[in-house]
């Protein structure tokens, strides 16, 4: 993770720019610092105050201010690791790639000698430009890494390419760049499972719980990155770009995972399973009666992890429990290691407002089968995701010398 380096975030004026503000948050949660220059348009689609609250520092977008001794392009460009700019518009790339500097972000870049990353994004005819190619062909020549848009609904009201690149791609691209990342995980299959599982009583109503989803989606995230063959099971809708598996209740799960288990290394079980279901599903609607009370009659469900646990022939797959707890953490945890058979537990308390479900930020214990117990500190739920990753990719017997 880029901890401490420094991202200079270029907003250039496309409607794509409000995206950016997500991108933001991300580098943030991964600690690195970050800037951010915007065009004058780019100013159009997103404001400063919403750049300043998430960057954490001034937005800079005046070519000339009265201010510091330095040039404020000069000291922008000297200060950054890398220049991310994104949404990057026709205008801008064509302007970079011929050393046209007439706003502060344009500025900055010619006096920039570090690496770039350039994420266009435009009408799909304007993409089709011959200058526009042109142009990015000679950035790329240069050592400019494009992360090309995609193709998809944009903004004009039409269908093609021309649409923002996804977030993950942008910000996998950047880190890459920074951290110079190791794929240690090339080679091995690696599955995650993520959110609450929703079962239903009628086709209007469910039950289920408050996982978010989001430290699954930060482990399959980070498995990708260092290289894994990624299958994400969630019960949340997210396009990732590796294989994603929607399902909504605990069968469902349960079934989706046994069609991935043969060949896989290791696998993250950290969604939050119902541990019962309607007995009946009723078809139509449940009617309100007379009666003050309503009695629903549950019938447990498979625990899933168990049944993975005993599957497991040999040293293969690798298999994590989560448990989230509101007492009794530890002990919990380690009961639950022994009697489910998993190779680790991630035990984390649900019961504190600072972290756990909805938020950003965690703070877990990994524990593994002899009991014995690591703390992670509180932090972002994405560095929370590498610990874990790094923590049992190396005590389940592999030397791990990543960034
Ligand atoms: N789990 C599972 N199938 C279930 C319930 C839980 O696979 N039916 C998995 C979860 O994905 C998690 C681990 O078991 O990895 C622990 O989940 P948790 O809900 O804490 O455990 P339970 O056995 O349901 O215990 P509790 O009585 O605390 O709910």
């Amino acid at each position: 993770m880029p901890d401490g380096k420094n991202i200079l975030v270029g907003i250039t004026g496309g409607i794509a720019a409000y995206k950016i503000c997500e991108l933001i948050r991300m580098y943030k949660s991964s600690g690195a610092n970050v800037k951010v220059v915007c065009t004058p348009n780019a100013l159009n689609f997103v404001s400063i105050l919403t750049l300043q609250t998430l960057s954490q520092n001034k937005v800079a977008f005046e070519q000339f201010e009265i201010g510091d001794f330095k040039p404020e392009h000069i000291s922008y460009a000297d200060e950054a690791d890398v220049f991310v700019i994104a949404p990057a518009t026709a205008s801008t790339i064509s302007k970079i790639a011929n050393g046209i500097a007439d706003n502060l972000l344009t500025s900055i870049a010619a006096a920039f000698n570090k690496p770039f990353v350039i994420a266009p994004a435009m009408n799909t005819n304007m993409w089709n430009n011959p200058f526009v190619q042109e142009n990015l062909q000679k950035l790329a020549a240069q050592g400019y890494t494009i992360v090309p848009p995609e193709s998809g609904f944009l903004a004009c009201g039409t269908t093609g390419e021309g649409r923002l690149a996804a977030l993950d791609k942008i910000f996998d691209t950047t880190v890459d760049i920074l951290c110079g990342t190791k794929k240690f995980l090339s080679g091995k299959k690696i599955i995650v499972t993520a959110g609450g599982t929703v079962e239903d009583i009628d086709p209007v109503r469910f039950i289920s719980n408050y996982s978010s989803g989001k430290t699954g989606c930060a482990l399959a995230d980070t498995a990708f990155r260092r290289g894994a063959e990624t299958v994400l099971i969630t019960t949340k809708n997210v396009q990732k770009p590796y294989k994603v598996v929607k399902v909504k209740s605990a069968l469902e799960m349960q079934t989706a995972l046994s069609e991935e288990f043969d060949d896989a290394d290791y696998i993250f079980m950290s969604a939050a399973v119902a541990d019962f279901r309607i007995k009946e599903f009723n078809p139509q609607k449940t009617k309100k009666t007379d009666s003050d009370t309503l009695t629903l009659e549950l019938v447990k469900n498979p625990d899933i992890l168990q049944y993975l646990c005993n599957k497991k022939t040999s040293s293969r797959p690798v298999i994590v429990g989560f448990c989230a707890e509101t007492e009794n953490l530890i002990e919990n945890a380690k009961n639950k290691i022994l009697k489910k058979g998993c190779d680790f537990i991630v035990a984390n308390d649900v019961s504190r407002k600072d972290i756990g479900f909805s938020t950003d930020e965690n703070e877990v214990y990994i524990i593994n089968r002899n009991l014995d117990v690591k703390k992670v500190e509180k932090q972002s739920k994405l560095k929370i995701a590498e610990e874990i990753i790094k923590e049992v990719y190396e005590k389940s017997g592999n030397l791990c010398t990543h960034k």
